[in-house]
Order: C-alpha cells, then structure tokens, then sequence
C-alpha cells in the first residue's frame, strides 16, 4: 500500500492535528510505503505573508520530525519543491466541472470564518487531487472532515479517465480513526486554528498549561457527577489517558463525582506533558539545526519527484502535450 497525506503550515501544529493526522502517520510508516508533505501551496489561500509562511513551513518540517516521522522509512517533503504538482492540477481543472467544487462545503466553511474567497480557495480540492494523484497512493489518512475532499478526488480521477479513456491514476480511499475523529478545541467546538481553541504540541509549557485550564466546562459542583455527553474536558481526558488504569480513572470520577473540574484539568496536562514532553524536547534540539530539517526536505523531494516521473509522462501524453 502507498500512503500519502499532507498537512497546511497554516498555524502551529495542534492536538487535533496529531490525534486526528501525525500520529497515525507515524504508525503507518512502519508497514506502508508512505509520502508525508507539507502543503504549502495550499497555505497561501489563508497565509499571505511571506516571513510568516516561511517560519510556519519551518516550524511544521521540525514538528513532524519531533513528533517521529522518519525520513528513513517515509519520503518528507515541502509540496512545491514538485513543480509537477500545479502542473497536473491544471490538467485536472480542465475536467473538474464547477459544480463539484460548489459542493465542496470546505469552501463554504472557510468563506463563513471570513477567508477571502479567492479562486484558489475554490480550486483548492483540485490542488489536493494532484497531491493525492501524483504519487498514486492507495491510502489517504486524515480527520473526517476532509472526507468530502478524498470522495472529490476520486470524481476528479474518474472524469480524467472517462475524458481520456485511459486508467492513468490510482482511486485512493480515506483512512479515518473513527474514535478520534474529531477532537474538541478548549471552546468544546472542533479544534481549529481558525477558531483560536487549540491547545499546540509545541511552545511554552506556561501558555499550555493555561490554555489546558480554560477548557470549558459546566457549572456542576465538586461532588457531584459530570455529564459527559458533549464534555469537552472528558473526550480530551480520555484521548489522552496514557493507558487502561488513568482511563478508568477518567470514567470513574465523571460517573460518581467527588473530582472537580480544576483537578481533572491538572490531569490532563500531565498526560499532556508525558504524551509529548519527548516529542517536545526533540523540536527544541532540531530547531538549532535547521540546516539538517532542509537536508531532509531536499532529499524528500527528490525521492518525491522520481516516483511522480513517470506519471506525469503518462499524463501529458495522454492529453497529448507530449
Ligand atoms: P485546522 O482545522 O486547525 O486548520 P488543518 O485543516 O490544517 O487544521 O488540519 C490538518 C490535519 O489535521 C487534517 O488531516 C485534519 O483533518 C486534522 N485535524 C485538524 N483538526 C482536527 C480535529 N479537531 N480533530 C481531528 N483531526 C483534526
Ligand atoms: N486539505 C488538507 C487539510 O486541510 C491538507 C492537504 C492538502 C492534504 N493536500 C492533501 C491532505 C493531500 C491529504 C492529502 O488538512
């Protein structure tokens, strides 16, 4: 199986991102051929501003090191560092038809947040096909709410054949972790970086530990039971709890009371400490080697680059370019 996902230096690489993206890339790469960019291309349609995008690009690349993606076993590599990428995702327009895009709710979601609506926010499921595409992987790991982003690729390579009568591209399918699908923001929203309810990976413990302690809550007293339905602070618990006996733990004190909600909040930033504090200490070391982080970006997009080769051969010759 090839696997490939990618992920925006759009912000600071948060909780959901790894629960809901990075952590399943690291377990993937121990069985599957896997392909891990960072989607700069696509941060531009919310990042415009060039010293920032540099230092979030920057930021991501050791972040998805720290956290245990290995150049080793999977090719890590910045999105345009492959000038074949816009390429293919030109050819892909030109069969992609405007209705599939309007139903694209990603669009409509980010309009709402105030994102301005520029074309490349409307084609940005095409650019995302190309990534999918180029490199025909298999498998798509990613949080539930780009679904609607895999099922459009698919409709994208489907039209490219039937224009083309020519199986060029591999149908990739979605990975979701069903039971971490949607990770709560300190708000009990979705975490987001366009909702400002993130809790980051990296970053001074202090902020953390604050952001950790405004996590909403209700007003139920010390000793009584907490509701867990829709309780942002218990899916966070429990996603974290290290292992069997802390989530017990977790379920006992919301079922029978007697824990307040300042306690519980202490807890999980000391699971959060002991899930990343490793990860945590890396990104500190790596930062003071950025030459290594491009090192590996480089090789990354080279390796990146031969296997998207004979593809875009194939394409261009079955558009008749070539
Ligand atoms: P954000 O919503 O903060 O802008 P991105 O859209 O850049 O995050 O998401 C990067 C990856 O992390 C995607 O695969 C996405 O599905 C996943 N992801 C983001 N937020 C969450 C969340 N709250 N729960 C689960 N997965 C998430
Ligand atoms: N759209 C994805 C997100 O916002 C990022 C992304 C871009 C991606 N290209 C991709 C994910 C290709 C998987 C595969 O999270």
């Amino acid at each position: 199986m090839r696997v490939l996902s990618g992920v925006q230096p759009s912000g600071n690489p948060h909780i959901g991102n790894y629960f809901g993206a990075i952590r399943q890339f690291v377990r993937l790469q121990e069985e599957h051929e896997c392909y891990f960019f960072l989607a700069d291309l696509h941060a531009l349609t919310t990042v415009q501003d060039a010293e920032r995008l540099r230092g979030l690009v920057r930021d991501l690349a050791t972040g998805f090191l720290a956290l245990g993606l290995d150049s080793k076993r999977s090719v890590i590599y910045r999105q345009s560092d492959l000038p074949e990428v816009p390429e293919l995702t030109w050819y892909l327009s030109t069969v992609t038809s405007m209705g599939l895009l309007q139903r694209c709710t990603s669009f409509k979601d980010k309009v709402a947040q105030g994102v301005v609506p520029s074309h490349g926010l409307f084609a940005y499921p095409v650019l995302m096909a190309a990534d999918i595409l180029i490199v025909k992987s298999d498998l798509v790991p990613v949080g539930r709410d780009q679904k609607q982003h895999l099922e459009v690729t698919r409709d994208i390579a489907s039209s490219f054949h039937a224009v083309y009568g020519e199986e060029v591209f591999v149908l990739p399918d979605p990975l979701i972790l069903a039971d971490v699908a949607v990770v709560p923001g300190i708000d009990g929203r979705k975490m987001s970086k366009s909702y400002g309810n993130t809790i980051d990976i990296f970053g001074p413990e202090k902020a953390i530990r604050k952001k950790i302690m405004s996590v909403v809550t209700d007003s139920t007293p010390v000793e009584k039971p907490k509701p867990t339905e829709n309780n942002a602070l218990y899916q966070l618990l429990k996603l974290f709890a290290p292992d069997e006996a802390e989530s017990e733990w977790v379920e006992t004190v919301f079922r029978e009371g007697g824990v307040g909600y300042g306690d519980m909040k202490k807890r999980l930033f000391d699971y959060y400490l002991a899930t990343f504090g490793d990860a945590r200490a890396r990104y500190e070391e790596l930062r003071g080697d950025p030459e290594e982080v491009e090192r590996i970006l480089a090789d990354g997009a080279t390796r990146a680059r031969e296997t998207a080769a004979p593809l875009m051969d194939q394409v261009r010759r079955a558009v008749g370019i070539r």
